[in-house]
């Protein structure tokens, strides 16, 4: 398949909006903070830096070169780069991974739009009836209907901007919805840190306890920069084979990786401050945007508008990742069994939701249902944060790193010979051995293999 027939980005900013469309999602703005809560604030901020720096944006700028120069979904460019070789299993692991993370991630995206329902209620009504945040949680997501329907609706809007296509769907919301998810997060950064005692709460995200760092938390802190940066499971592979040949990977690679950082931190501004000032505990597990925030926005003033921002926010950050897991999906379906692409999302649609109704109900009827102790939210979270995606990010640096030709790396790197390329050592050295190294030994530790 050659370029011309292939749908792509259009423009620099096109790429740029929808790969952190991308990447910054829940990940960001619901796991990121509670993460930093639980494990020792800056001290995890600081692991979790190293492990974007030399992991996450190595790897990231591997699966643009695998996708570029493959042209094709993530089975089919790594078929390309490696004919005859099995090197296309970590394209196929990786879309079984995109559909297990789309299957738990559209459950809290459609918790999110019932947030925004409530608190566009919350707008218009009259009624000054305070209600317990913990109790309005609790009631809404153990049951089993209403997330349901949340859930599908969360697919179905995702599916709508898929059929539109790469360019006129994906690129083109990316380009709206993420400076508005931007401007919304300023607006309620400027709010927080308005409040009294807002400074407890800086304190608590910059500075460090190391005393919580154990290997536990050091696979926690990989696990959360390649989640957090899509990488390692081929959607930045499938979002490279978009990529048109004049743009500079490396640059869009780093930009977006600050951006993603950035946007976690003032996330983490925007959450941690509020907290302390309202007296609550930083360590509130994945409750914590659903339970804490509520009760904060109900003790401000103004806050029914704040919390419809904030939720509009969540929920946008959501839709746009949920978009991009669908587009992997779909594009194979589309490429390798020659669906339309209409057919191809609402397959895809259809059968993320029908699993992912597992991991809505685990939190209601099916709290019951324990593997390895854990639900099987937690269950589908741990394997694909924890095991497919660092795995995943393994192979895709090892198999560029170590089994496929330098000089045709430096050829898509460089633009054809057309960008000065003073890092190119570097970053080889970083393929080779620097990455594969750290993800192995963060995982076998992690897993307590050894
Ligand atoms: N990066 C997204 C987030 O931080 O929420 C989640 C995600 C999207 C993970 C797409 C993996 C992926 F391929």
């Amino acid at each position: 398949m050659n370029q011309t027939s292939r749908d792509g980005f259009s423009s620099r900013f096109g790429i740029f909006a929808a790969v952190i469309g991308s990447a910054i999602g829940l990940g960001n703005i619901w796991r990121f903070p509670y993460m930093v809560g639980e494990n020792g604030g800056a001290a995890f901020l600081i692991v979790y830096c190293a492990f974007v720096l030399i992991i996450g944006i190595p790897a990231m700028l591997s699966e643009f070169i695998i996708g570029r120069r493959g042209q094709g979904n993530s089975y089919r460019s790594f078929k390309q780069l490696a004919p005859q070789k099995p090197w296309y299993w970590i394209g196929l692991v990786g879309i079984f991974a995109a559909f297990i993370i789309l299957t738990f991630y559209s459950v809290i995206t459609g918790w999110t739009l019932e947030y925004v329902a409530i608190a566009l209620k919350d707008v218009f009504s009259s009624s000054t009836v305070v209600q317990d945040p913990a109790q309005v949680f609790e009631h809404f997501h153990t049951q089993a209907l209403k997330p349901l329907i949340w859930q599908i609706v969360t697919m179905l809007i995702s599916a709508i901007v898929i059929m539109l296509g790469v360019r006129k769907g994906i690129e083109s919301s990316a380009k709206i919805l993420m400076p508005l998810l931007f401007i919304c997060l300023a607006i309620l950064a400027v709010k927080t840190l308005t409040l009294p005692g807002s400074v407890e709460g800086l304190r608590f995200l910059f500075s460090p306890d190391f005393s919580k760092i154990n290997s536990g938390v050091i696979l926690k802190a990989l696990g959360q920069a390649v989640f957090s940066l899509s990488v390692g499971m081929g959607c930045l592979i499938t979002y490279g084979s978009y990529i048109r040949k004049d743009v500079n990977m490396s640059r869009t690679a780093f930009s977006v990786a600050i951006a993603d950082l950035l946007i976690a931190v003032l996330a983490g501004i925007v959450i941690f401050p509020a907290l302390f000032s309202f007296g609550m505990a930083p360590e509130q597990g994945p409750g914590l945007v659903f339970v804490v925030f509520p009760g904060i926005f109900q003790q401000m003033i103004g806050g029914v508008y704040f919390a419809l921002l904030f939720f509009m926010l969540v929920a946008i950050a959501g839709i746009t990742s949920i978009i991009s897991l669908l587009e992997v999906i779909v594009v194979y379906f589309v490429e390798e069994f020659k669906l339309k692409r209409v057919f191809a999302t609402l397959v895809a649609a259809t059968l993320a939701c029908g699993l992912g109704a597992f991991s809505t109900l685990s939190f209601g009827p099916l709290k019951h249902v324990k593997i390895f102790n854990q639900s099987i939210f937690d269950n589908s979270d741990f394997l694909a944060s924890n095991i497919l995606l660092p795995l995943g990010a393994f192979f895709v640096v090892v198999f560029l790193g170590w089994f496929y030709d330098i000089n045709q790396i430096k050829d898509e790197l460089g633009n054809q010979g057309t960008l000065k390329m003073r890092l190119f050592p570097v970053f080889m050295f970083i393929i080779r051995y620097v990455a594969p190294i750290a993800i192995l030994l963060v995982f076998l530790k992690g897993l307590n293999i050894f």
